[in-house]
């Protein structure tokens, strides 16, 4: 019997929040090893997206396991103003060291949401306690996805999910994030990333500098733009504009950061604009816990510190267990030289993506640095149109996937407005042959999905 949404009285997948009674159930997983996750019925997938660009070091792996569990048999819990960890204590002097300076002391949380909830608070109380109380605007970019709680969902650009909790949440400016494919009439890239630039410094006078807190940015946008990069430039721009206001630069890197992009943090490939606050989560600590971190420099901390202490805490934050299974993870990141892995693999993929869009009339574009790739996926490329946003192309592909045994995580942000874009972000551990098996298995599923699009009457080739 196939198992569907809604098919017991009570408790069931999770998926009964989505999809409506009668929906077809996803596989089972039963286990992950490398890049290949299984389900009960023995298929196998390439998880090609590491789940939700998450599973940086790749599944199953032997040392972090054992040493989850070196821990767990130690212990799992120790409330972190009570008594520190070992593992804590060595994560913050790692991730430190290889964030480089400015960015000294680091606040360990369960997730990219708590982290940016961390950096948006953090910086609010450092105004309080600096005379700048005025300051409380967080501008931010449309689109931009920074997490699902009040907070951070405040500052993320996505006009369908604003729509809903907008009448809850305080009301942050929003100007546009550059993007690279269909551009706002009349403009080129580098001229849409400088009225880009230049949005900033216009919301800030027309908000009042002495109002605005900070400008918190994806330096790669993930779901929200899929993987647009843009040039030093711009962010040299954004630097100086924050500087010459004193306004705080906070980079989202959840996605980018951890060296996914070849660089252990993105803004360390732009020297010019180093952020004031950075957060990680997802491949941090790459799925083995939920985990995620900001880090700050010396001089935000000690201010706060020296006003009493941050007021604001999670009952999980800096977690030993986690930390322990985190430090892990950075530890095989480090054993195993992923971050240059992740440049090495992500030209190879780069080459590989490319031959694929020189063949599919579907690839509109390939973009993305290291192995945080995105394909933008289009009715027909001479054109560069857009297939009927009802027909959720990523989704179609998704489905395909499964069946040609690749595992495509998709998410539609602002219900397609800004583009349907397939996210190919592999774990770095994938090897040369794992990446060439990769773009076969999505060239086939494209090709699929070409057949259903001329069945359907939305395009012709
Ligand atoms: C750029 C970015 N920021 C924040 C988040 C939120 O992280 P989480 O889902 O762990 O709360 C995500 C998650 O997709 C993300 O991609």
């Amino acid at each position: 019997m196939p198992r569907t949404i809604g098919d017991t009285p009570q408790g069931g997948s999770v998926l009964g929040f989505y999809a409506p009674r009668g929906t077809p159930r996803p596989p089972r997983v039963a286990k992950g090893e490398g890049v290949f996750l299984w389900d009960t019925d023995g298929r196998r997938y390439l998880d090609a997206t590491a789940g939700a660009v998450v599973a940086n070091i790749g599944h199953g792996n032997p040392r972090v396991l054992a040493a989850m569990q070196a821990q767990a048999a130690r212990v799992t819990f120790a409330y972190p103003r009570f008594f520190e960890s070992e593992d804590s204590v060595a994560l913050a002097d790692r991730l430190c060291a290889w964030a480089g300076p400015g960015l000294d002391r680091a606040f360990f949380v369960s997730g990219g949401s708590e982290a940016n909830e961390s950096a948006i608070k953090l910086a609010r109380q450092y105004a309080v306690v600096t005379g700048q109380g005025s300051r409380f605007k967080v501008i931010s970019r449309n689109p931009s996805y920074h997490g699902s709680t009040l907070g951070a969902l405040s500052v993320t650009g996505d006009a369908n999910t604003l729509g809903i909790y907008a009448p809850m949440m305080q009301s942050h400016p929003k100007i546009d994030a550059p993007r690279s494919y269909r551009l706002p009439e009349g403009h080129t890239i580098e001229s849409f990333e400088a009225a880009c630039a230049q949005a900033l410094e216009d919301a800030i006078v027309r908000e009042g500098p002495e109002s605005v807190l900070a400008f918190i940015v994806e330096p790669i946008g993930g779901l929200s733009t899929g993987a647009v990069v843009s040039s030093p430039a711009y962010f040299q721009r954004i630097r100086q504009i924050c500087d010459r206001h004193g306004v705080l630069l906070i980079f989202d890197e959840i996605m980018s950061g951890a060296g996914r992009t070849g660089a252990f943090l993105a803004s360390h490939h732009w020297p010019g604009a180093r952020p004031d606050l950075v957060t990680l989560a997802k491949g941090l600590a790459a799925g083995y816990t939920p985990f995620g971190a900001l880090l700050a420099p010396n001089h935000i901390v000690d201010a706060v510190v020296g006003a009493g202490g941050f007021v604001h805490g999670h009952t999980y934050f800096t977690n030993p267990l986690s930390c322990a299974i985190a430090n892990a993870v950075v530890g095989e990141v480090a054993r195993l030289d992923l971050v240059k892995q992740a440049e090495l693999r992500g030209r190879q993929l780069t080459a590989r993506l490319e031959g694929i869009a020189d063949r599919s009339p579907l690839v509109g574009q390939v973009r993305g640095l290291g192995l945080l790739m995105a394909i933008e996926i289009v009715a027909d490329k001479s054109e560069s149109r857009q297939l009927p946003v009802t027909f959720n192309a990523p989704a179609r592909l998704t489905e395909h996937g499964l069946r040609h045994g690749i595992a495509l995580y998709n998410r539609r942000a602002n219900l397609g407005a800004f583009g349907d874009f397939q996210m190919i972000t592999p774990p770095l551990t994938i090897t040369e042959p794992e990446v060439d098996l990769l773009a076969d298995l999505l060239e086939r599923s494209l090709a699929d999905l070409q057949v259903e699009i001329e069945q359907a009457g939305l395009a012709r080739y």
